[in-house]
């Protein structure tokens, strides 16, 4: 059984980026998600993929774009979500990966939460400017299974890594 995982970071305010890119910078925060994503196919849309501005390593990278003539020569492009699930599927399928992981952004979580059974989400407890938000989670479809509160090692900013199963869907 392949499990479709939403992976996340946001602010207490929800805001998850700025500009095309996030708005903070937590170096323990790209560990835990290159380690959990590594070797799995990860599903984007393209503003994302351009504001990380080259394919992730050891991942299979799938970019969704309206755009018929979008083209990267490392990295599979769809043109609707359903046929991003399907890509990952089969790379899964064939590769032995138990993971897809939705990695963003906005316009993509938004259609991605009706499919996930599971979220990664990486609290990060601050108020931030931004342009994209996260919508929030339907609390009463989710289970919280782990929370580890961390402080970040050279700020005073602090988050929680948050572990969330789906209930119904
Ligand atoms: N904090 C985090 O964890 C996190 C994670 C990821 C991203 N971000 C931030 O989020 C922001 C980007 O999010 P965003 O919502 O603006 O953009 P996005 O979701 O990354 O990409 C949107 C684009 O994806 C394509 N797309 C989406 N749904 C589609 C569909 N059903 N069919 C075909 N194409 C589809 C379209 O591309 P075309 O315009 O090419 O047609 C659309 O313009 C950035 O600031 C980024 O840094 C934050």
């Amino acid at each position: 059984m392949i499990s479709i995982s939403i992976i996340v970071a946001h602010a207490s305010n929800y805001v998850i980026g700025k500009d095309g890119k996030l708005p903070w910078h937590i170096p323990a925060d790209l560990k835990y998600f290159k380690e959990l994503t590594y070797g799995s196919p990860i599903i984007m849309g393209r503003k994302t993929f351009e504001s990380i501005g080259r394919p992730l390593p050891g991942r299979h990278n799938i970019i969704i774009t309206r755009n018929s003539e979008y083209n990267n020569a490392d990295c599979a492009v769809v043109f609707d979500f359903q046929a991003a699930l399907k890509e990952a599927s089969n790379f899964a399928e064939k590769n032995g990966s138990s993971d897809i992981y939705i990695i963003g952004g906005a316009e993509v979580y938004k259609q991605a939460i009706n499919f996930a059974d599971k979220a990664y989400i990486t609290e990060v407890h601050a108020d931030f400017d931004g342009d994209a938000v996260f919508d929030m989670l339907d609390i009463s479809n989710w289970k919280e299974i782990s929370r580890d509160y961390h402080a970040n090692e050279t700020t005073d900013l602090s988050y929680s890594f948050v572990v969330l199963t789906r209930i119904s869907k």
